[in-house]
């Protein structure tokens, strides 16, 4: 008889803790905080680059830091010609959550450093992949679009620059505060599936490329940051305001999951999502954006009502990214796009902890089965 080693299993890793961390903490009680800071004193005052530099460096940047955090940023905004040439290739009907995974894979192909994984050197990629990431999620819809892949502009922030490398016009103050608070919000959450997802390819001392190449895979899916996209669509289902009713009951009588509702960690109401609701609340001022706002609120009260759980980062976040005039296919992008700070921080971190993510299962397939011969099967 096998001696079966039966560990104790616990499915999803519900609970449990894989890593040791500095970056962020989620408090299941409705809390987030960057690297000791609550997010509810940051958001408002600082700039998207601030928090990069706070989750990688673990210390918010004095003025000049800043200066030249903001200037790297931009100029790594720029794509090399081959990445461009790849974009244009790619067949214009893929998801852009594909075309990223692509082409964030081979960004590491014109990585002429490759053979350096030295503290520095990661720094310096994170710095880069922080910049080219919004840079090729923009480019990808100007080419699709057929139109010109623009430049970043000196005077803007990296906020203010990927929405106008993507839409190709100048945002209102607005729409500049609602873009920066978009992507501190979604800049780092914990051990969550993508960051872990990162950390296990670079807990084998694979390269940063390939770590993040892992995540976006990851994030992709409906149960994580794919799930927003699919907000979207709920909502264009729900015809008026008078149908939510319905249509909620109906999804929940057969088990359906709402989308951009419940959380693995958050026992409380997800504080990320309160302020994405402010945001989307002042910015669907017109009529119709005004309707699907009115919706939301509805969801969220007959979910809540129903289910008592919250709505997560991904509800009113594709209220604000739809109120922004992007389309519903980019959610995901744009929600890697700022995640790729807490990635890529997170990265680093494993590569200093220098410890293999390896866990184990318990087999429960049969034993002692008898070999037949190919001939005789
Ligand atoms: N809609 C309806 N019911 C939900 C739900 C949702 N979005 N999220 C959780 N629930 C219910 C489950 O059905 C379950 O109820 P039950 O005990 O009566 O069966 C209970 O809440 C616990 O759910 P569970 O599956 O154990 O939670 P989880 O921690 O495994 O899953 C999520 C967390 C995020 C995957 C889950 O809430 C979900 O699928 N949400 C929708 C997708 C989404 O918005 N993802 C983005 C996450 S940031």
């Amino acid at each position: 008889m096998v001696n079966s080693g039966e560990k104790v299993c616990i499915r999803g890793l519900r609970d449990v803790a894989a890593a040791e961390t500095r970056i962020s903490f989620v408090d299941p009680l409705g809390a987030l905080y960057y690297a000791g800071y609550n997010i509810d004193d940051l958001i408002g005052k600082v700039c998207y680059e601030e928090i990069f530099h706070l989750l990688i460096h673990n210390k918010l940047p004095n003025k000049t830091e800043l200066e030249a955090l903001k200037t790297d940023l931009r100029s790594e905004m720029k794509l090399p010609d081959p990445i461009l040439d790849s974009l244009r290739s790619t067949p214009k009907n893929c998801h852009p959550m594909e075309v990223l995974r692509t082409e964030v894979s081979r960004l590491g192909e014109y990585d002429e450093n490759r053979d350096d994984n030295s503290e520095q050197a990661n720094k310096k990629r994170a710095t880069m992949l922080a910049a080219k990431v919004p840079a090729i999620v923009a480019s990808f819809h100007r080419i699709r679009q057929n139109e010109k892949v623009l430049d970043p502009k000196e005077e803007y922030g990296l906020a203010e620059n990927f929405l106008y490398l993507f839409r190709g016009k100048p945002l209102d103050a607005e729409e500049k505060d609602a873009m920066e608070r978009y992507m501190i919000l979604h800049a780092d959450h914990g051990l969550n599936a993508s960051t872990f997802a990162a950390r296990v390819t670079a807990s084998t001392f694979s390269d940063m490329y390939s770590a993040v190449t892992s995540a976006v895979g990851t994030l992709k899916g409906k149960l994580h940051g794919g799930a927003s996209e699919r907000v979207m669509h709920m909502l264009s289902e729900v015809p008026h305001l008078d149908d939510v009713e319905e249509y909620i009951q109906g999804m929940l009588f057969d088990r359906k999951r709402v989308m951009g509702f419940g959380h693995r960690i958050y026992l409380a109401e997800d504080p990320r999502s309160k302020h994405l609701k402010k945001i989307s609340k002042a910015l669907c001022q017109n009529e119709h954006r005004a309707d699907l706002y009115a919706k939301c609120k509805k969801i969220q009260a007959v979910v809540h009502r129903e289910k008592k759980i919250y709505p997560n980062v991904d509800f009113y976040a594709a209220l604000v990214l739809n109120a922004l005039d992007i389309h519903s296919e980019f959610f995901t992008p744009f929600f890697a796009s700022s995640r790729i700070s807490g990635w890529t921080a997170h990265i680093l971190e494993q590569y200093a902890d220098a410890v293999l993510i390896r866990p184990t299962s318990n087999y429960v397939g049969v034993y002692e089965r008898n070999f037949v011969p190919i001939e005789e099967r």
